[in-house]
């Protein structure tokens, strides 16, 4: 086949598209000549821990969100590789919510059996991304060591730079004169960095509760959470409070809408993140909001103004590494021409409008969880992604929620049923509050 496909990223949704055209070929399929764009040295997008924050050693802005400590936050038993599995990978079955390099090791275990390092040019950033005029995109990359450029042509480019990278950072009345430090939780490292501090926290979604029980953990003071629009409403320890919006600082004195008032050290804006795609040309950049039905992306994945290119992993996520897996194989086949996309713009939109209409029609709690495992079903039953039971893995988040409004700080103490072997997961060998070695070999041990 002379066609050519470029995938900007080589996290997990990047290696996916990867895994999906390797498992194709070692089927015999004549595949694409697959380009992957790797701007940092190493696979693993957000599982791969940077120290750095800021401007890395090249002088790009550092991908990195994830910090010390960090455990999944869902069960793993959402999010498993139906052509993987976690029993495979550690053989022997392991706990339900593995800390971030146990994780990387899972998502590296399975690339490196398919062997497609090769296919990676690493410390390469892609510029710029443009339509051209016979069809197909020019892609402009850079050589991060060289600073050479080099210019291409691809008939498709699938994009998979991820959106948890570029900080949402608010300003608010008192910031400039506050007398501690104030930083996006996409720049928290570590949280002994707070110990015996009192912090306040911006934001009432997963980063303000993580990095907060962080915190908590490895010694704070006192939490302080505001949240916007409404609260967590967890049971939390007792020094850790939930109050209604910041107004403003006074000094270091934070006052609420409340009326109330806090004085705090440190202030860590958990306000998410930014869909940024500076190397796309104008008319193909995907403008949307963190939700599970994606503006512009006909069945969550090709770009209505042009369906030659693809966005993977742009949904708000519960489901993350298998949802990845399901569009990747959806987009090959349609690149492969098995599936055929339409052509009509109306029919696009529709596809569209409806998604977002069902997101909207579902209530609170499970009825998104629900909503995001059936678009997995859906792009996994028109290919051969090998399927696996979402019944069972909609069930590992149920008793997730449960586990988490019964007490917050030990709901990571808790095992979930594989959808993959059908078995529960042991407990881990420790509690989550009192295990403070987050790596490999202390989680492994029996
Ligand atoms: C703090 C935090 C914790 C999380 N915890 C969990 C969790 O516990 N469980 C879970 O399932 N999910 C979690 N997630 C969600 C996470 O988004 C996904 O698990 C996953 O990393 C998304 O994969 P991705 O490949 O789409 O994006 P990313 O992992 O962000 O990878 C994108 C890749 O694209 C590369 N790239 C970007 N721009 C360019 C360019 N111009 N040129 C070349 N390369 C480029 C980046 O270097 C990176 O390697 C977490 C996210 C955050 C922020
Ligand atoms: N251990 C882990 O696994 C872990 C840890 C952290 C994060 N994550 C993942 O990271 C991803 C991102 O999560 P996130 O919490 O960073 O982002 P998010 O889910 O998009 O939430 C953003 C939060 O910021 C608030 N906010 C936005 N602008 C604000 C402003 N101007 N003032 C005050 N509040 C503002 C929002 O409030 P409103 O509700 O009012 O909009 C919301 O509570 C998720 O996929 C999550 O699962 C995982």
């Amino acid at each position: 086949m002379s066609k050519r496909v470029a995938i900007i990223g080589a996290g997990p949704s990047g290696l996916a598209q990867l895994r999906a055209f390797q498992s194709d070929q070692a089927k015999g399929a004549d595949i694409p000549e697959v380009v992957c764009f790797e701007k940092q040295s190493d696979w693993g997008g957000l599982w791969r821990y940077d120290w750095r924050t800021g401007l890395d050693a090249k002088g790009e802005p550092v991908h990195g969100s994830m910090y010390r400590y960090l455990w999944s936050n869902g069960p793993k038993e959402g999010l498993e590789f139906a052509d993987y599995s976690f029993d495979e990978h550690f053989g022997k079955p392991i706990a339900s919510y593995p800390p971030r390099a146990v994780l990387f090791d899972y998502i590296e275990g399975r690339v490196k059996k398919a062997g497609i390092r090769d296919w990676i040019r690493f410390e390469t950033a892609v510029r710029r991304v443009e339509e051209t005029a016979a069809g197909g995109f020019r892609v402009v990359s850079e050589d991060l060591n060289s600073g050479e450029e080099t210019d291409e042509h691809f008939d498709h480019v699938v994009v998979a730079s991820g959106h948890f990278s570029t900080p949402n950072v608010p300003h608010y009345p008192g910031f400039d004169r506050f007398g501690g430090r104030i930083l996006h939780a996409h720049d928290f490292r570590d949280a002994v960095e707070f110990k015996d501090q009192d912090i306040l926290i911006l934001g009432s979604s997963y980063s303000a509760e993580d990095i907060g029980s962080q915190c908590w953990k490895y010694g704070a003071k006192s939490i302080t959470c505001c949240y916007r629009t409404a609260p967590m409403g967890y049971d939390w320890p007792d020094n850790w409070k939930e109050v209604p919006a910041l107004q403003r600082l006074e000094g270091k004195t934070a006052h609420f809408k409340d009326g109330t008032s806090q004085a705090v050290d440190a202030i860590i804006l958990c306000t998410g993140y930014l869909h940024h795609f500076p190397f796309m040309e104008e008319k193909l950049t995907l403008k949307t909001t963190n939700r599970l039905a994606t503006a512009d992306l006909f069945k969550g994945v090709a770009f209505v103004g042009n369906t030659d290119l693809f966005y993977l992993g742009m949904q708000d996520q519960w489901y993350t590494f298998n949802m990845f897996d399901a569009q990747a194989w959806w987009v090959r086949d349609a690149i492969m021409g098995r599936i055929s996309v339409p052509t009509d713009p109306k029919a696009l939109a529709a596809d569209v409008a409806a998604r977002e209409a069902e997101e909207e029609a579902q209530a609170d709690g499970y009825g998104p969880i629900v909503y995001q495992g059936a678009y997995v079903k859906e792009l996994m039953d028109e290919t051969d992604y090998p399927s696996f039971d979402v019944e069972v893995a909609n069930q590992a988040f149920k008793e997730w929620k449960g586990h988490k409004k019964k007490n917050i700080m030990t709901f990571r103490d808790n095992g979930y049923v594989s959808p993959l072997s059908g078995k529960r997961a042991p407990a881990h060998h420790t509690p989550w509050k009192d295990a403070l070695d987050d790596s490999m070999e202390a989680y492994l041990k029996s």
